[in-house]
């Protein structure tokens, strides 16, 4: 088991009920523009995983999962933009319509380098969700975003600091000590 990291849980930013409206809204953004086709959602691992699962049930149309784990060489909080796959797809995307799912779009590096990636393989379509886009990144250039975030680093509905805190139910700011 990972240790506690030294610092507290402090404001929440984005309420339980506040971030299922958005997914909601999301979800029916994607459904009007993906009708008559079935998008494959690529959930980036771990981050994603509570968003994808709202997400993909917001969507009033047949999807298929697949996820991708990366690993960002850096501190636990503050990534150095060198990317890792970890877990590859299990799909082979070409010609396929993917949404790549991510928890947030911080620098917007593992996001320009999945891109590239799932670009390579020739899907017919590749667009981004992002739940939570940090204010002054550079263009995320995601397609649908949920929310923009102010520069604190945020724990919960997916995100962590060392491991913790994913399991919390709202997006809160983590305090370090
Ligand atoms: P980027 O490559 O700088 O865009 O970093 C994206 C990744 O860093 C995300 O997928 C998260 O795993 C992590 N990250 C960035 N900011 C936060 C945060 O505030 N809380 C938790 N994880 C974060
Ligand atoms: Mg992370």
């Amino acid at each position: 088991m990972s240790d506690v990291p030294a610092g507290s849980i402090g404001r929440t930013i984005i309420a339980a009920d506040d971030l299922a409206a958005r997914v909601a809204e999301l979800g029916a953004e994607i459904t009007a523009d993906y009708q008559g086709r079935r998008p494959l959602l690529v959930g980036v691992l771990k981050g994603a995983f509570v968003f994808m699962s709202d997400l993909a049930r917001a969507i009033d149309l047949p999807v298929e999962l697949d996820f991708m784990a990366v690993s960002s060489y850096g501190t636990s909080t503050k990534s150095s933009g060198v990317v890792r796959i970890v877990k590859d797809l299990e799909t082979d995307i070409e010609g396929r319509d993917v949404i790549l799912v991510e928890d947030i779009v911080d620098s917007g590096l593992t996001l320009a380098y999945l891109r590239s990636v799932l670009g390579d393989r020739r899907p017919a379509s590749l667009e981004i969700c992002a739940l939570l886009v940090r204010e002054g990144a550079e263009d995320s250039g995601a397609r649908y975003a949920g929310f923009p975030i102010p520069p604190d680093f945020v724990v919960g509905y997916g995100l962590d600091v060392a491991e913790h805190y994913r399991e919390i139910d709202a997006i809160r700011v983590f305090e370090p000590e």
